[in-house]
């Protein structure tokens, strides 16, 4: 069984999204799941669904090995980040296969402050006519690693950060599960 460990920082419906995708799974299994917010919707989805929640700090993050030794010790194939708001230290991608989703289309739109509803919210000020998402591998920079997947959606003169926002959260509900499975099972 391939086991994947899921980092989130909110609300948590891709998280919940992935858990239900691979729950009768032939050869992947989701471990657990973490968050750097005790308070995080997605730590009480997790345990609905009965996968493990695990809150840490920001620091043990940064500065104890305390994470890198519960993936080694369980190992963890893939370290999904699913609105995972810290950077993550790079003694994480050295050691284990990381990827992440963005909504817009990179390179446009990442890097630092450019998360959820501030991404949509510079998409339509800059009056774009297209937005999407990015699935891509995690490496030593910012929003930077190998792109696996993107998907497009169109914007129209009504739509609004929140509309746009619910044209991306159908993109990921359809494809993150799918480009997990994909990278792997080797196809991606
Ligand atoms: C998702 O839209 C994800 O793409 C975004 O956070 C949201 C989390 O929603 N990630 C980023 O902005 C990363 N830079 P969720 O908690 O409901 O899955």
């Amino acid at each position: 069984m391939k086991k994947i460990a899921i980092l989130a920082s909110g609300s948590g419906s891709n998280a919940e999204n992935i858990i239900r995708f691979f729950k009768d799974h032939a050869s992947i299994c989701v471990d657990s799941v973490w968050s750097n917010r005790k308070e995080a919707f997605v730590l009480e989805r997790a345990e609905h669904l009965n996968v493990e929640a695990h809150h840490f700090s920001k620091a043990e993050l940064a500065d104890t090995d305390r994470l890198l030794e519960e993936f080694r010790k369980r190992e963890i194939d893939l370290i999904v980040l699913a609105g995972f708001l810290l950077l993550l230290p790079q003694k994480f991608v050295h050691e284990f296969q990381v990827v992440n989703i963005h909504p817009a289309l990179l390179p446009a739109y990442g890097g630092k402050g450019m998360y959820g509803s501030y991404v949509h919210e510079a998409v339509i000020a800059n009056k774009e006519t297209e937005s999407g998402i990015t699935i891509h591998l995690v490496d030593e920079v910012y929003d930077h690693g190998k792109t696996l997947f993107q998907a497009k959606c169109p914007i129209v003169a009504a739509d609004t950060p929140q509309s746009l926002a619910m044209k991306i959260h159908e993109l990921e509900m359809e494809h993150f599960p799918r480009t997990i499975e994909a990278l792997l099972l080797g196809s991606a």
